[in-house]
């Protein structure tokens, strides 16, 4: 039978008054959660606040006053960690007070702690588990040195040396998969529990659960656990406990509670070092926490016949947690604990490794004669001789990999062990849920490549443990795995891929000598699809696993596969590096090596190494959804792009002093897609040199120097562009614009001059483009031209108000000057309703200039201009450009044209960006921290404020958003004069379901304390 403490019956108007009498105190009281005891915070008067505690009728004095004692010795260890205890007002410590029915109630005041709990707590930051892990490991301390062991609590149902009974008392209660999932935690619990008489005991505090631990407030730098609470629970027996109840709690709602256990296990292990004995038993006290939360909120709810609501709150979660925690074979997790701990993740490898590196071994495969034949493949993320798209046509795979081998003049081509590979970017090896950037990258054997029907031989002798068929999908297909004596039991050796009539003959259990042939490589696709090769593992624990084993693993796992299934070179024993080693030391080269005005994007840079599609790549295979790469127009590396570079390459990249076909194809190309008076074209390399190029045309073709742009512009990096950029020009420190430059502001609806309120806000921001050219006309300067963005991007993606340009334009040219849009960043569909931003409004620019999404990453720039300035510059100077126009970069810009026109971009960027836009909308009725929603196509901004009325900038909610979305694995960046707009403008390939994600993780990240509570991060 559980026992049940009944809680007292006192109402908020009797402990007033016991309060008062007794404490001196006056406020106003509001309750707060406790099971057994009640619970009230008292507002002082005096401004400082209270907790106000009536204990349960059915506790003992003794073990009150245990509490009391053990309160204040804690509170003077811990130094403003755990409450303390108020006297009252005659010294004493508790208070017995009768309440108006006449019942005897026992009350005490403590302190009451500022910050808010971790149960509330959003994000659960693996740094502040780790804090958890390390306060827990100080209280434990501090507790240990409590001279007095309360009395045990021998009906009390919470400690956790009790969970084995208490679950298995609710047996009868559960049924189906309950019942079976309460077994198993049951079941691991009593395999463990004869270790626990090893384990020592003290005073613990019982019930570290996410209610009782208290957590600093957001964006006062990173979070803290600034107090553990209620000692009502304290109670001797072995320190370790409390990590695993701390442990139980703190791992509800993370995205994935083995490594949120494992941060807390490291925590309190660096704090307090903690034994192997200990470090063992930390996953199984974890999971019958879980276990016997479950069955005792079961055995209530049955007791009673009713529902209490205090318990049932941490059922649900309790049971989630349970199942995902189920799926995790045992052994698995408590490595990822021991390797938290700094012990191997598997006890038995290091003497393997040693007894491995004594063993005489058979070849597993004919070596060739010479080391010279045998080669190592780079099949890591970056590596040039994959696609990232290889497993699509395992032929063309084939091929290519022989080839790489016979240019080598190779016979065995060997595929490094903890290598991240481009090949598993696929949903096939998405692995254990919990951080949306993995999948299962990182290669656990060794592969040789070699034709199929090549022979494979066991190395050491042992038997047959299994023989199985694991399917053609990208898996091992036909797998033997052979059992071998080691020296502290057994350990394994797998062979996967192999031809399947070889390994018909063999049956488990038989025995196997060292250097027979056990096999032979198989062919496609019965190999399980893939280029012939044998992948060798060593294991040295099946983990549960039946006929086959994971061969690869998800990067956050690494350290821990490689504990369990270690080197196998130490068996193959190849000549060469066999062994991936990633470079760790880029930051600090590049620091050495560049400006350090060349700056990188978000507080943890990012490691590139490949992009397909929508998505870029780091060297561990960790993919982030890309939606701020315009430069990657029709998706990065798309292939008929990368050909096409590829192709033209090698056969001649020269300038354009020379007839060439493609670079006029292209030019013809080019210009068809623009309004016909917009007709001739020039090439040059980069977005800052078609807008100087632009300048030097419009000055030439009006004979002024005067230019005319917007507040917020950016329009390239050279001094001419950086003078009439007042992104850049008005930034802090910059210089200001020249004489030749005047700035119009913004014609911003949301935030500039003119809101959407004010009907005629197109004509007032027009208006003032025309008095900026008369104040430079004024002083002198004759105008040359007009230069602006449809959207603009640096400004904060802010679309004008409808008829803006056509005023604008017109002002200019009664000035005298030309108009130069500039199309750089919004250009080639990209807006959804229109090719070019600037036909959004109807008007037609006299200059166009072109760069970014052009050659979709690789530096093309252009300027499409009328006859009439064309003719105008051709003014006896000749214009050249080195590269600008090589028929290489044509061959890249037609392929770009290409896909544009045959996948209806911009027809798929209004339908997408529509979508999402909306989406954004709705995201905005949520979260008041959202000001304004704007944009087209696939050209989006979001505006953040501190208040919507006020419209004050939050751009540390912006920063705080691009960085989280980083970790979630979505690129997003900040811009505008205040910091405070996130910039979405992916790849124009960005899906729907690439839509669906962003949104939902904005609305995730918006949900979070930081953003919640105004602060950022
Ligand atoms: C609108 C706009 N124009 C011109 C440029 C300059 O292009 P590039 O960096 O290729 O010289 C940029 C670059 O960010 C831009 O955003």
């Amino acid at each position: 039978m559980i026992k049940i403490l009944r809680r007292p019956e006192l109402d908020a108007a009797d402990a007033l008054a016991a309060v008062r009498e007794h404490y001196g105190l006056d406020g106003s009281l509001t309750p707060l959660p406790g099971e057994r005891d009640l619970n009230f915070r008292l507002d002082a008067t005096d401004g400082r606040r209270y907790v106000v505690k009536a204990s349960s009728p059915d506790e003992v004095d003794e073990i009150l006053h245990i509490e009391v004692d053990l309160t204040r010795h804690l509170a003077r260890l811990t130094k403003g960690f755990a409450p303390d205890v108020v006297p009252t007002s005659s010294g004493d410590w508790v208070v017995k007070y009768a309440d108006a029915a006449g019942r005897e109630n026992r009350i005490r005041v403590v302190e009451y702690l500022e910050g808010g709990l971790l149960a509330d707590t959003r994000p659960r930051s693996r740094a502040l588990l780790e804090d958890l892990g390390r306060r827990v490991g100080e209280l434990d301390s501090a507790l240990g040195a409590y001279p007095d062991h309360p009395p045990a609590r021998i009906d009390f149902d919470w400690a956790l040396g009790r969970s084995g009974m208490v679950m298995e008392r609710c047996f009868d209660l559960f049924q189906g998969e309950e019942l079976a999932l309460i077994r198993s935690v049951h079941a691991a619990w009593l395999e463990r529990e004869p270790d626990f008489l090893g384990l020592g005991s003290q005073v613990i505090h019982g019930d570290i659960n996410d209610h009782n631990v208290l957590v600093s407030a957001p964006g006062d730098g990173t979070r803290r656990i600034t107090g553990i609470i209620d000692l009502g629970d304290a109670h001797s027996a072995p320190r370790v406990f409390d990590l695993g109840i701390a442990i139980a709690y703190a791992i509800l709602g993370t995205p994935d509670p083995l490594m949120a256990a494992a941060a807390v296990a490291r925590g309190f292990h660096r704090r307090t070092p903690l034994s192997t004995d200990e470090i063992d038993v930390i996953w199984a006290l974890t999971r019958a926490r879980l276990g016997a939360s479950v069955s005792i909120a079961r055995w209530r709810q049955h007791e009673s016949g009713t529902v209490d609501p205090y318990l049932t709150v941490s059922e649900r979660p309790a049971w989630d947690m349970i199942r995902r925690l189920h799926e995790i074979p045992v052994r698995f997790a408590e490595g990822v604990i021991r390797d938290a701990c700094g012990l191997p993740a598997s006890p038995r490898t290091p003497g393997l490794v040693r007894w491995l590196e004594k063993q005489k071994i058979e070849a597993v495969m004919d070596r060739p004669e010479s080391d010279d034949e045998l080669t190592v493949l780079d099949l890591s993320l970056g590596s040039p001789d994959l696609t990232g798209r290889d497993t699509d046509d395992t032929e063309d795979f084939t091929r290519r990999v022989f080839r790489r081998m016979e240019d080598e003049g190779a016979k065995l081509g060997i595929g490094r062990y903890l290598e991240p590979r481009a090949f598993y970017l696929t949903d096939i090896f998405r692995g254990r849920p919990g951080d949306p950037r993995e999948r299962r990258t990182i290669h656990l054997g060794i592969d040789l490549f070699d034709q199929a029907g090549a022979e494979v031989r066991a190395p050491l002798a042992g038997r047959v443990k299994s023989v199985h068929d694991n399917g053609t999908g990208l898996d091992y297909g036909p797998t033997v795995i052979l059992e071998h004596d080691g020296p502290e039991g057994p350990f394994w050796t797998l062979y996967g891929h192999l031809e399947r009539a070889s390994v018909e003959h063999l049956t488990e259990g038989a025995e196997v000598e060292a250097g027979q042939t056990i096999a032979r490589i198989g062919p496609w696709p019965e190999n399980g699809d893939w280029p012939p090769h044998l992948h060798f593992q060593i294991l040295t624990d099946l983990l549960g696993y039946e006929g086959q084993f994971p061969g690869v693993a998800l990067p956050r796992e690494r350290a821990v596969w490689a504990s369990f299934c270690p080197d196998p070179n130490l068996v193959l024993r190849l000549p060469g590096t066999t062994t991936f080693v990633e470079p760790d030391d880029l930051a600090e080269r590049r620091r050495a090596a560049f400006g350090e005005n060349l700056s990188l994007s978000y507080d943890e840079p990012l490691h590139i190494v490949r992009g397909v599609g929508t998505f870029l790549y780091d060297p561990l295979g960790r993919a982030w959804l890309d939606c701020v790469n315009n430069v990657a127009h029709v998706g990065h590396e798309h292939p008929h792009v990368v050909r096409a570079g590829q192709r033209q390459m090698g056969v001649l990249n020269t300038n354009t002093r020379y007839l060439h076909e493609n670079v006029i194809v292209y030019a013809e190309r080019l210009a068809a897609v623009f309004p016909d008076a917009l007709a001739v074209c020039f090439f040059v390399t980069s977005g800052s040199e078609a807008n100087e190029l632009a300048l030097r045309m419009a000055r030439a073709h009006t004979g002024g120097s005067g230019v005319v742009a917007l507040e917020g512009g950016y329009h390239g990096h050279t001094q001419g562009l950086i003078d009439v950029s007042h992104y850049k020009h008005a930034s802090p420190a910059g210089a200001g614009a020249p004489d030749w430059v005047r700035t119009a502001p913004m014609p911003d609806e949301y935030r500039g001059l003119y809101g959407r309120d004010v009907m005629d806000r197109a004509d007032r921001y027009a208006d003032h483009v025309r008095t900026a050219f008369a104040e430079l006309t004024a002083s002198g300067r004759k105008p040359a031209a007009f230069i602006a963005e449809g959207i603009l991007s640096c400004g904060g993606q802010i679309e004008p108000p409808a008829g803006y340009f056509e005023t604008a334009y017109r002002h200019a040219r009664a000035a005298g000057a030309v108009c130069i849009a500039d199309e750089v960043q919004i250009g080639f569909g990209r807006v959804g309703s229109h090719m070019w931003g600037f036909e959004i409004e109807g008007v037609v620019p006299d200059i166009v200039t072109l760069g970014k999404p052009i050659g979709n990453g690789h530096p093309i720039g252009a300027v499409v201009t009328t006859r009439e300035i064309a003719a105008s510059f051709a003014n006896g100077m000749e214009f050249f450009s080195t590269f600008g126009g090589n028929p290489v970069s044509a061959a890249i810009g037609l392929a770009v044209l290409d896909i544009v026109e045959e996948d209806r971009l911009q027809e798929h960027a209004a339908v997408v960006g529509g979508t999402l836009k909306a989406n954004l909308a709705s995201l905005a009725m949520r979260h008041e921290c959202i000001g304004d929603v704007r944009g087209r196509g696939l050209f989006l901004g979001i505006e953040f404020v501190r208040d919507r009325l006020r419209k004050t900038p939050a751009p540390d909610i912006a920063r705080y958003v691009a960085n989280r979305a980083k970790d979630l694995g979505v690129l997003l960046s900040t811009d505008g004069p205040d910091h405070n707009v996130i910039k979405i403008k992916p790849p124009m390939t960005f899906t729907q379901k690439d839509g669906e994600r962003l949104a939902s993780t904005l609305d995730q990240v918006l949900g979070e304390d930081a953003v919640r509570s105004g602060v950022g991060g």
